[in-house]
């Protein structure tokens, strides 16, 4: 369901280097893939330019069999918005509106028809944050932020879940809540999985592993 062909993204800063050196992936529906890697070491990046959020210096990227890295910046967003659930490595939310709201974001920024509030209502119950669906962000723990991040990444049914580091502010206890339920969604609605961490627990909830190393892409465990 995506494919990554010779995929290149050159930085240049002293002198050039590629932060992703020939990427090539083949993943497949309702895969759930880890990558691992050490810090600077193209993780981010690479899921950026998947998402649309960054162009690649070269390199094509396919989703569904449609080429999603030569498509307008509108027409990646629309894509990012329509089909794909991007949890950032920072917890981004919007401090000005209430949990629901953050939640639902995605619906209004797509205007689609539905029930936004029900969807949003029934993941806050999927994620355990019931109790917090009129809460501002200041209010919430590094978990719970966690988890609206989540639920805002899946509020329009994503086909793919694109994840960096949803882990690494949080306790042990938090971290597998975090895991068990991204596995759950993996499981139940056959959503494709790409986390990006440090964390080797994180393992074993993937069905296969990478490594990102110095901006290539290798196939197992290698650190
Ligand atoms: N805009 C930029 N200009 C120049 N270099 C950049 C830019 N963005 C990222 N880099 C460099 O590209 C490399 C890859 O960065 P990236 O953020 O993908 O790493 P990462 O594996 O996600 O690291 P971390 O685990 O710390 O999040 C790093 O060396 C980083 O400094
Ligand atoms: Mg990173």
């Amino acid at each position: 369901m995506l494919k990554i062909e010779q995929l290149y993204k050159t930085y240049i800063r002293a002198k050039e280097f590629n932060a992703l050196d020939n990427i090539n992936l083949d993943i497949e529906s309702g895969e759930f893939i880890a990558i691992i890697g050490k810090s600077g070491s193209g993780k981010s990046t690479l899921l950026n330019i998947i998402s649309g959020i960054l162009t690649p210096t070269s390199g094509k990227i396919f989703l569904d069999n449609q080429e999603i890295s030569s498509l307008s910046d509108d027409e990646k967003s629309f894509i990012r918005n329509d089909s794909m659930g991007f949890v950032p490595q920072s917890t981004v939310v919007l401090s000005t509106l209430n949990v629901l709201d953050n939640i639902c974001l995605p619906f209004f920024l797509s205007k689609r028809e539905g029930d936004p509030i029900g969807r949003g209502k029934y993941l806050l119950n999927e994620l355990g944050l019931e109790h917090l669906e009129s809460s501002y962000p200041r209010e919430l723990s590094g978990g719970e932020l966690r988890r609206v991040t989540i639920a805002r990444a899946l509020m329009n049914y994503p086909k793919i879940i694109l994840a960096d580091e949803p882990t690494s502010d949080l306790d042990v206890e938090n971290t597998k809540e975090v895991l068990g339920i991204l596995k759950e969604i993996n499981k139940k609605n056959n959503t494709t999985i790409i986390l990006v961490t440090h964390d080797l627990t994180c393992l074993d909830y993937a069905d296969k592993v990478y490594t990102m190393i110095s901006g290539k892409l290798v196939e197992g465990k290698s650190i």
